[in-house]
């Protein structure tokens, strides 16, 4: 396994102050300010202890297919108040900032004073997941935008995301190291960011020195064709890109006392669900549903009900502009739904499990091979929607990378036309999990 971490070696570091207020109380200062965003969408969140061998590790507050996180967030600074201005890449294993630039960076054109850029390290993927683990790259970007969008909108302040950028150019200007490949840029601003007077300065660079994360890497030539047909270039003509809203909120206020923070900090994956009787009501799973209407452009929802009060059991599509079910197969789905997600048993011991069906060719005709990665973007973030909002309601809640795609293609009678699955989950009430530390 590659190091969980990654540190640009060498270059100042700067602490965030540590224990930030809640997102609901404004921040006096820069170091404030980026403390409790990072906090609240990527910092550690929780430790699990294995027992029989006592070895701990990391999670946090963005989930990860296998917790391996190859997602790195790096940002620029403009004029926030206490905080030079400069290119950051966050370091989450001690909630600091590396310092790899200071001054005025020209990295991005825009004017808002905070840029995160999202980028993935493949390999830390790929030593296991192999060739698929560049969807699941994708998907990990679609929920750490979601961690930190809804962040940010919990705080108080806007976020518009692009995935439409030369990446090649991104990467130069931001000196990334080889390895990691710019996925998302996040612009953050608002009211509640505070600010002091803007100041030139040059730039000086510190960049810092990559840590190697493995002795070796092998290769895996079909995802450096994948990225590489995706890509943007410099001069490349660039098409509307969807972005949500953003306009999120937990369902039924009244439904939960816990605060956006408490949730998003609480959020854990269920390694399995408690199977049997227990049940959610159907106002649970319509108000969970809700909260991922503003994110639709390419993905359907098809659920595979095992236990909703007033439902029957059976597969049914989510109409998300009409906020509506349409049954289109009737009877116990449950050894259908963990079968299909490869025979893991929490698809079927969930109270409701899911296949998000992508149409890919729809984006490809809107945006070029480049769709390929917004779908998969859009999986992910009404994937981290769904885990919040379950978590809202004291359920539990898993994505599920790992599915046979063409039996579910057959199992949900889709022709190429209507898409193909890009992503799974599950919703229900999880199992203790005894290696989960606070
Ligand atoms: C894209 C993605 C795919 C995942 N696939 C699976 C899966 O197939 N099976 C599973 O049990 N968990 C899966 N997970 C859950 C991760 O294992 C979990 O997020 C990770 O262990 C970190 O734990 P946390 O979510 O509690 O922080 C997936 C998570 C993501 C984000």
């Amino acid at each position: 396994m590659p190091d969980p971490f990654r540190h640009y070696e060498g270059v100042p570091v700067l602490d965030l102050p540590a224990d930030p207020p809640a997102p609901g109380t404004p921040a006096a200062d820069g170091p404030t300010f980026l403390s409790q965003l990072l906090f609240y969408s990527a910092a550690i969140s929780a430790t699990k202890r294995v027992p029989s061998t006592g070895f701990r590790y990391a999670l946090r507050v963005n989930p990860s297919s296998g917790n391996l996180h190859p997602t790195e967030f790096h940002f620029l600074s403009r004029g926030l108040k206490g905080w030079p201005d400069g290119l950051y890449h966050y370091r989450p294993s001690s909630h600091m900032a590396e310092q790899r630039a200071i001054g005025d960076l020209t990295v991005l054109d825009g004017g808002a004073p905070l840029v995160f850029i999202l980028t993935s390290i493949a390999w830390r993927e790929a030593w296991k997941y192999r060739d698929r683990a560049y969807r699941y790259c994708l998907h990990d970007i679609g929920h750490a935008w979601q961690a930190l969008a809804l962040a940010a909108q919990a705080m108080g302040c806007n976020t518009v995301a692009t995935g439409d950028f030369p990446d090649d150019e991104i990467a130069q200007r931001c000196r990334f190291h080889a390895d990691e490949w710019p996925m998302m840029i996040v612009e953050i601003s608002g009211d509640s960011v505070p600010l002091r007077q803007p100041e030139t300065r040059e730039t000086v660079w510190y960049g810092g020195q990559p840590n190697q994360l493995s002795v070796e890497i092998t290769a895996y030539p079909l995802i450096d064709a994948i990225h590489a047909a995706t890509k943007l270039c410099v001069n490349h003509e660039s098409a509307p890109v969807p972005t949500a809203s953003a306009a999120f909120r937990l369902p039924h206020p009244g439904a939960s006392s816990r605060t956006f923070g408490e949730i998003a900090r609480a959020r854990r994956s269920a390694l399995d669900f408690v199977g049997g009787t227990l049940s959610i009501s159907f106002a649970q799973l319509m108000a969970i549903l809700g909260t991922t209407r503003d994110l639709f452009s390419f993905v359907q929802l098809y659920l595979y009900v095992h236990r909703v009060d007033g439902l029957d059991p059976g597969v049914y599509r989510f109409w998300h502009a009409r906020s509506e079910l349409e049954n289109i197969q009737r009877g116990d789905q449950r050894v259908a739904a963990a079968g299909l997600s490869l025979g893991q048993e929490l698809a079927g011991n969930a109270c409701v499990a899911f296949s998000m069906i992508g149409d890919l060719e729809r984006a490809a005709r809107e945006y070029g091979d480049r769709g390929y990665r917004y779908v998969h973007f859009e999986a992910g973030a009404i994937g981290h929607r769904l885990y919040l909002a379950a978590e809202a309601f004291g359920l539990g809640a898993t994505g599920i990378g790992a599915f046979y795609d063409e039996e579910v293609h057959r199992y949900l009678h889709l022709t190429p036309e209507q898409g193909q699955v890009v992503y799974h989950f599950a919703i229900g009430y999880p199992v203790r999990d005894p290696r989960l530390q606070a």
